[in-house]
């Protein structure tokens, strides 16, 4: 009785925060949302995270009164190069490690076998996040990469998300 109110009662909260978020994300310019790439019940899907904590104004040399905030501590980034030409199919993959994908060019085309979440596209200049790690998700995700993509691959220390707030789906664009 107690766990099934407690359950109600998230319930219900989550829902009015997805909603209000869907609502004031074109005017909320304190928080990084990003569609995360993540597996719930054995599955990939996609959710939209924001950032913790938000933007504050910078006080570091260099970007003094820009907007700035923290990704969080990252280890052993990478940066690849997908061969200019045709498309490239990654086929399905779990998330290499828990990370952001940041699109330097191109783009990538992110689909789920399950047929229950839409295909997420990816553009150059997007930060995508990337979580669906083995053990999270039986199938994963299907990336299709334009030809001439470049990404950053940015794994978080030890595997640990960033703190963020959760919407289910992908972000409002
Ligand atoms: C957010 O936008 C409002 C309205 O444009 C502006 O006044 C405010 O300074 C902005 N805040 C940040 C952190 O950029
Ligand atoms: C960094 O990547 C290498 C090669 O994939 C791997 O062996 C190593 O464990 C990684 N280190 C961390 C801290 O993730
Ligand atoms: C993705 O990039 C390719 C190669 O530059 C381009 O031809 C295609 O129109 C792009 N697709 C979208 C949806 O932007
Ligand atoms: C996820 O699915 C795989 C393949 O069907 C299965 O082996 C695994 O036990 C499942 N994991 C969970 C946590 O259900």
């Amino acid at each position: 009785m107690k766990l099934s109110l407690v359950a109600l009662v998230s319930a219900f909260a989550s829902t009015a925060w997805a909603q209000a978020v869907t609502a004031i994300d074109r005017v909320d310019n304190s928080t990084l949302w990003l569609n995360a790439i993540v597996g719930k019940k054995n599955l990939s899907t996609v959710e939209c995270w924001g950032i913790q904590p938000p933007f504050v104004v910078s006080t570091q040399p260099g970007t003094v009164g820009n907007k700035i905030l923290q990704l969080g501590a990252l280890a052993n980034a990478s940066y690849s190069e997908f061969p200019v030409g045709p498309n490239i199919n990654a086929g399905l993959h779990n998330a290499p490690n828990a990370q952001y994908v940041v699109l330097l060019a191109g783009n990538g085309t992110i689909s789920f076998p399950s047929g229950q979440t839409p295909d997420l596209l990816v553009r150059s200049n997007q930060i995508l996040i990337a979580v669906d790690t083995p053990g999270t998700s039986a199938e994963g995700h299907n990336s299709l990469w334009a030809g001439g993509t470049r990404v950053l691959q940015m794994p978080f220390e030890g595997g640990v998300h960033p703190p963020h707030r959760t919407v289910k789906g992908k972000c409002p664009s």
